[in-house]
């Protein structure tokens, strides 16, 4: 078998500060576990803009096409607000997402009993939290045409377009189900038939996989009474489908339920290739933070597990995946926490690497 290979983009902000501490966990799986990756690294973002003038360079993108997963830390920062929209950070990701057809995006909301206190919402509310939110990642208004600021009249209209074929609410729906099946075989899908025609499609196209899923219980919801019940009682789900948009704002209420935004890793995923993987890439879900980059106080439990993530969907590495999850989960146990989790008494606040050293000591101990 050839050494799977990775393409590495920490991009901007605290980005390149967690995305060392990856490194280092990565090197822990070759050093004591014999996992070798071929690895290189390159440049997105607002990174890439200083260097090439373009958020991606042509390189970096095919380059992202031959590997077997991607990993990215985090793109933006305010020093680029100016730039024009074409080549805004932003552009980037959103580039490598729909060139590489990643059109199902993973984002797991998992709450930490260790840090169940920490949620905004009653602890009873959260605790042993784990929903799966699968978000479509390559369609909708994010990329439906006709969209721009055009002149009509004396005055200027912004549009986007919500827009979306069968075929692609089919695959992501499929992935949806085939995701409840490995758990806990409940799907509820969310869109606003009562007021969107692409709404009205997605619901009847979801209904019509879920007749390939007899098991799967799948019910619809509205998705704005979706928000609303995600903070009522946000363990009635397990799996939720949802649109472009809808899933780019439920997945944040999600995270939020539990406790930081520094915990939540992700997955992007397309069609399988050759050797059988999926096209992949893994990120967190945080953003690139600027106020608080370059001081050591990031949070990269979230890149850490974004790694988890591509050892069990891109390598089938499930056993060596749940190793390090729970290595994480020691050290949360221990009190080890970083800026954005402090607050508590008793716990041990550390920085950025810090908790790197943390996590490979716990990682040490599992052997
Ligand atoms: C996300 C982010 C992105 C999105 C931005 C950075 C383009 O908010 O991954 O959720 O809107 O999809
Ligand atoms: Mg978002």
């Amino acid at each position: 078998m050839t050494t799977p290979s990775l393409l590495i983009l920490p991009g901007d902000g605290i980005g390149p500060e967690v995305m060392a501490e990856v490194r280092r966990v990565i090197d822990w799986f070759g050093d004591k576990r014999g996992l070798q990756f071929d690895v290189s690294e390159d440049l997105v973002g607002g990174a890439a803009y200083d260097v090439h003038g373009t958020p991606l360079h042509d390189d970096t993108m095919a380059k992202a096409q031959e590997v077997d997963a991607v990993l990215l830390g985090a793109v933006g920062g305010p020093k680029y607000d100016v730039l024009d929209f074409s080549v805004k950070p932003e552009r980037g990701l959103l580039r490598l997402r729909k060139e590489m057809d990643l059109f199902a995006n993973l984002r797991p909301a998992q709450c930490f009993d260790a840090l169940a206190d920490f949620s905004s919402l009653k602890k009873d509310v959260v605790a042993g939290l784990d929903i799966m939110i699968v978000r479509e990642l390559t369609s909708g208004i994010y990329f439906g045409e006709p969209r721009g600021i055009f002149t009509e009249g004396n005055e200027r209209v912004g549009i986007n377009t919500q827009r979306y074929t069968e075929s692609e609410i089919d695959r992501v729906a499929r992935n949806a189900f085939e995701l409840a099946m490995k758990r806990n075989k409940k799907l509820c899908s969310m869109e606003k038939a009562n007021v969107m025609e692409s709404g009205i499609l997605w619901r009847e196209v979801v209904t019509k996989v879920g007749e390939d899923y007899p098991e799967v219980e799948l019910s619809h919801m509205y998705a704005d009474a979706g928000a609303m019940q995600l903070c009522r009682w946000p363990k009635q789900f397990d799996v939720i489908v949802t649109d472009n948009l809808f899933g780019d704002l439920l997945s944040d209420a999600a995270a939020m339920l539990t406790g930081s935004l520094g915990m939540l890793p992700s997955a992007s995923l397309g069609a399988p290739m050759a050797n059988g993987r999926p096209k992949a890439m893994y990120e967190p879900v945080h953003g690139s933070a600027p106020d608080i980059a370059g001081q050591g106080k990031a949070n990269p439990i979230a890149c850490i597990l974004s790694f988890a993530m591509a050892l069990r969907y891109s390598f089938d590495l499930g056993d060596e995946a749940a190793r390090l999850e729970a290595a994480i989960n020691a050290v949360l146990e221990k009190g080890v926490r970083t800026a954005d989790l402090l607050g508590e008494e008793g716990v041990t606040p550390v920085s950025t690497s810090g908790m790197g050293d943390a996590i490979l000591a716990a990682l040490d101990e599992s052997l």
